[in-house]
């Protein structure tokens, strides 16, 4: 069953959906009875146990377009012609070289003297001023809007002839003109030059077209096409809805770069952090290991331009007050994939990347890291507190390979705390022998990872109630509720898989004392562009939303309090008791009572809440995430449609009575006297 999974994950998918079928069993309709008389009691004076400030963060991975395409707001695909198909991307409508059509004109790729990141550049010949048009297609297009200002940026070097200008076009379908700009090249040697224009009308698959003045031939490179309105209106920056997205969900980490991006399906296709900082052209393009993992979803124009690196994550998780959480490679490629090792006494090299990492985001700026961080823009260090080794790794090798990566940063930065995983699974010989393993050496947090039917999050809200108070603390990493299957093309976002999530994670906060950092995941996903669904927020080139799972997550991150506390019915956590999950937590800055209480049955419920051991103030707030249909999904028409609706509530000085609707997720405000 387990090769099965394994080739579940990453190679074909039929089989396999069918044996983890796992549509809801839950109902559709919701009845009208209220379930009366549910005493609960939330103890007040009980607390100790702390709610990490990183309880509720963020996975970042480039999948489903996140990166290129997503997040960085790069409009142009290709800019630098670096794909294996190095005119991947770009179209020359009329020059036809397969019919010996290219009297207009004609690109040539032509690769740079000596070694280089950025291998190659494009030599176009103009032979008919008017004739010869380039075009870049964008990322499944390019979402212009009316108003906006966007920078165009090009390197050019004259080679022959005389080409005087060149035009740049933003074009709809119909080749309408929607913005235009020009730039007069003016040095036979490479120089930069930037023009910025005007947008009329908005337009989500537009594109770019290039055209010539004069004749001759013309060198280009890093042809870039960039909103100014970006997030903190950074020049190249990120898309400001996506990350305002991320922001309000509070996070209080960011794990990036991922996920199974950071081990590569071979070693040589790992990600290299290194090579993603400096100056961006000098960044190595990589293949995207999710362009052609999912047969379903084949994506071949998925590379990575590292135009998001890690010295931009960083920067995101100081911008958000999020700490920064990066996962690297530990000489192991994906073990779905080839699962090819770095032999024991030749992982030097990947040591030294993580020691240079940390260097780098903490070091003085007069260590060769720390200048490189200081040299971007940020002499202060980024005070990195964690960092991850290994992603779903397992077996011995994982181990061998974890113990000389721990041995190694403990003795140069103790204080660091390292994150450890404990394979793709939430149970079985992988995950036992991890953690058995991890457990003996005393790891300090182990990732956990699960992709499971809705049914199963509504089991296992007592999963950590048995871990181990003086083990290593948990990190549930990946998590998401499948609605058909893991990583099914069918699977949805939908109300019965976020509700779940919603119910479960009462049990990752009565369990705060263990668990310690949690996230959804994978976080992103372009509706055009995407591998692996269900995601937490979906977007097109102009839009984006939450999905309920974002909204079940945003309840919990932005409500995390400081404290646990104790909230039971006949002496008992709510654990599904008759569909009923309850935290509560005490927020030691407000001064609140919150209560997190998740009603999976299709009734309402009436709720008797009394306090032991305090009072609380008249009035309270209520957050309510409800639907009636299960299916409920939230979309670009309707994205709203599971959101927070929020309403008051009276209180005597010990008792609250609350009647919570069928299938919702609620969050109870007030202040403790
Ligand atoms: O979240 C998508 C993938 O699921 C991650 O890359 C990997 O860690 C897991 O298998």
């Amino acid at each position: 069953m387990k090769r099965l999974l394994m080739k579940h994950y990453f190679l074909g998918l039929t089989l396999i959906l069918g044996l983890f079928s796992c549509k809801t069993e839950k109902k559709d309709s919701v009845e009208d009875s209220t379930v009366a008389n549910r005493d609960l009691v939330v103890d007040l004076g009980k607390t100790g146990i702390k709610i990490q400030p990183t309880m509720y963060g963020i996975f970042f991975e480039d999948i489903n377009f996140a990166a290129d395409g997503g997040l960085y707001a790069e409009l142009t695909k290709n800019r630098s012609f670096e794909f294996t198909l190095p005119k991947t991307g770009w179209v020359e409508p009329n020059s036809d070289r397969h019919s010996y059509n290219a009297e207009s004109g004609i690109l040539n790729i032509v690769k740079y003297a000596g070694e280089t990141n950025n291998h190659n550049y494009a030599r176009v010949t103009v032979n008919n001023d008017e004739g010869y048009v380039l075009i870049n297609e964008g990322f499944r297009g390019m979402g212009v809007k009316e108003g906006a200002q966007y920078d165009f940026s090009i390197d050019v070097a004259r080679h022959s002839g005389d080409i005087q200008k060149i035009n740049l076009q933003v074009v709809d379908s119909l080749d309408q003109v929607l913005g235009e700009t020009s730039i007069s090249p003016d040095s036979d040697s490479w120089k930069t030059y930037e023009s910025s224009f005007t947008v009329s009308t908005s337009e989500m698959k537009a594109k770019v077209k290039i055209t010539f003045e004069g004749t001759g031939e013309i060198d280009l490179d890093m042809i870039s096409l960039f909103p100014q309105d970006t997030w903190k209106g950074r020049k190249k920056g990120l898309r400001k809805d996506l990350v305002q997205l991320l922001d309000d969900l509070d996070p209080g980490f960011l794990r990036f770069p991922g996920g199974c991006i950071v081990e590569g399906r071979t070693l040589a296709r790992r990600y290299q952090w290194k090579k993603t900082v400096g100056d961006v052209e000098d960044r190595e393009i990589l293949v995207n290991r999710w362009n052609t993992e999912f047969g379903h979803r084949p994506t071949p124009d998925y590379y990575q331009s590292f135009g998001l690196g890690f010295f931009e994550y960083f920067q995101l998780s100081e911008d958000m007050g999020a700490e920064p959480l990066p996962i690297l490679g530990c000489g192991i490629a994906c073990q779905f994939n080839t699962g090819e090792l770095v032999p024991l006494d030749e992982l030097d090299p990947y040591v030294q990347d993580a020691l240079d990492l940390i260097e780098f985001a903490n070091g003085d700026t007069n260590t060769a890291w720390g200048k490189v961080r200081a040299d971007m823009g940020h002499p202060e260090p980024f005070n990195m507190k964690y960092i991850g080794i290994g992603n779903e790794q397992w077996g011995p090798a994982y181990i061998e390979r974890y113990a000389i990566f721990e041995k190694a940063l403990k003795e140069q930065y103790p204080e660091i705390i390292i994150v450890s995983g404990s394979g793709p699974f939430p149970d079985g010989d992988y995950f036992e022998y991890g953690w058995e393993q991890l457990k003996e050496m005393n790891a300090e947090i182990v990732d956990e990872h699960y992709y499971r039917p809705p049914q199963w999050f509504r089991d296992n809200a007592t999963r950590y109630d048995s871990y181990d108070r003086n083990g290593p603390k948990v990190f549930a990493g990946e998590y998401a509720a499948q609605s058909v299957a893991i990583a099914s093309p069918d699977n949805e976002n939908n109300w019965d898989c976020a509700l779940s999530e919603a119910a479960f994670m009462t049990g990752l906060e009565r369990n705060a004392e263990v668990v310690h950092l949690t996230s959804y995941a994978p976080l992103m996903a372009h509706a055009d562009a995407w591998q692996w669904t269900p995601d937490m927020i979906w977007f097109n080139n102009l839009e984006s939303y939450g999905t309920a799972n974002y909204q079940v997550q945003k309840v919990y991150a932005t409500n995390a309090g400081t404290d646990l506390l104790e909230i039971s019915e006949d002496g008992k956590s709510l654990t599904g008791q008759d569909g009923l999950y309850a935290s509560a937590v005490k927020d030691a800055n407000t001064g609140e009572l919150i209560l997190k209480i998740a009603n999976t049955e299709s009734h309402p419920q009436a709720l008797k809440l009394t306090t032991h051991n305090g009072n609380l103030g008249e009035t309270g707030t209520m957050l309510t995430l409800q639907s009636n249909n299960l299916q409920a999904v939230n979309s670009f028409e309707s994205p709203d449609l599971i959101s927070p609706k929020e309403s008051t509530f009276e209180a005597s000085a010990e008792v609250i009575e609350v009647t919570v609707e069928p299938y919702s997720m609620n969050v109870l405000k007030i202040k403790i006297q």
